[in-house]
């Protein structure tokens, strides 16, 4: 059993590839199914640790085979833009969607039972009016993106019902760090003002800049979702997954310039569709069922590192 590889879907982008380096590096074989959409095979080791299937999740028998033999999975492989999925609603459910029931069948077919699965603070809409969001808060998807993971958990539950899947739910809220991509509009906002920042080019806010978001350094979560693979016995229920703590982005900018050393233009902008106000976790349940690392990183250290200062 321990010699079966953990299948990490999307595993060649931000998140996935940041896991991939700790799993290679505690001896675990790993498989990754990735389309190379937004991930890149760089993103990789390049010493034959990692198995990479490049493939579609959309695809039932790309899926398949891919969780043929694993002994896990964790599936990241999605269009993680929001804004990409007001855009292009049904490309996106392809791979937010689709993806994700092909995965159960295909576990379901296999036996393979742990899942550890990226879904999202935005299944809360604008439910959290500043306060910090609990699990049971009633969900309100906004977007096609938010719809679509929101979906996905119900599917993920109804294979745990039916067929014994052990899925691990996890809210991400927002999460940055070192190769999330900052090269699409589309992008993580603290990987494109850090970029902006870096050449000094403008930057544009999209809103007054006193919207909030409850930031994770990618590091942190990895070390839940390593924790969420190994645990006896999950227990039923998504988990928040954030720090409780909430920036507006116009402290985040503050934060950029003060690490930097200073700031360019800041222009601010219409703000964008479907664009949720606050965004802040409870994460109660999730310090009652997994350790975050203590201190977790905060934000300027966060930012240090990921700018490789
Ligand atoms: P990312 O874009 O860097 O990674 C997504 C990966 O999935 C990429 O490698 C991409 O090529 C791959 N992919 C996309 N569509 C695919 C498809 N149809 N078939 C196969 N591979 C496909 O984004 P990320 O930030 O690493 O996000 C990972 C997961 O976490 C996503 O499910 C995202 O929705 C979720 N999430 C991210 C955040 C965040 O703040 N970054 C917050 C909440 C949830
Ligand atoms: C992010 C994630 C999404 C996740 C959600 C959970 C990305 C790309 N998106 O969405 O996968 O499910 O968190 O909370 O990782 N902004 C600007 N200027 C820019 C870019 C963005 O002002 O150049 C603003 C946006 O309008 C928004 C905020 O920054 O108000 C955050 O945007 P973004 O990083 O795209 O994240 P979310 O939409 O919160």
């Amino acid at each position: 059993m321990a010699d079966l590889p953990i299948l990490v879907t999307g595993g060649a982008g931000f998140i996935g590839s940041n896991l991939i380096d700790a799993l290679v590096a505690r001896g675990y074989p790993v498989r990754v199914l990735d389309n190379l959409s937004t991930g890149k095979r760089g993103n990789l080791p390049d010493d034959g640790s990692v198995e990479l299937i490049v493939g579609d999740v959309a695809d039932a028998q790309a899926m398949r085979r891919a969780v043929q033999g694993c002994r896990a999975v964790v599936h990241l492989a999605a269009v993680a833009s929001v804004q990409a999925s007001v855009d292009d609603p049904v490309g996106t459910h392809q791979s937010n969607l689709v993806g994700t029931l092909n995965l159960c069948e295909a576990m379901r077919e296999t036996g393979v039972r742990r899942v550890v699965f990226a879904s999202s603070a935005a299944i809360y809409g604008n439910n959290g009016e500043g306060q910090p969001i609990d699990e049971d808060t009633p969900k309100v998807p906004l977007t096609p993106y938010a719809a679509d993971k929101l979906a996905s958990e119900h599917y993920l539950d109804f294979y745990r019902r039916q067929h014994g899947l052990e899925p691990a739910v996890f809210r991400f809220f927002n999460i940055y760090g070192p190769r999330q991509d900052p090269s699409s509009p589309y992008s993580g906002v603290i990987s494109i003002f850090t970029e902006r920042a870096q050449k000094g080019l403008p930057i544009a806010v999209y809103g007054d800049g006193e919207q909030t978001r409850d930031f994770l350094y990618v590091g942190d979560l990895v070390e839940l979702l390593l924790q969420a693979l190994e645990l006896p016995v999950v227990e039923v229920g998504a988990v928040n997954v954030g720090l409780n703590q909430a920036t507006s982005l116009n402290q985040l900018l503050d934060a950029v310039g003060d690490v930097l050393g200073g700031l360019p233009k800041v222009s601010y902008q219409a703000a964008r569709q479907g664009d949720i106000r606050h965004s802040r976790a409870n994460n109660t349940r999730l310090l009652q069922r997994y350790r975050l690392p203590e201190p977790a990183t905060g934000m300027r250290d966060g930012l240090a590192k990921l700018l490789g200062l």
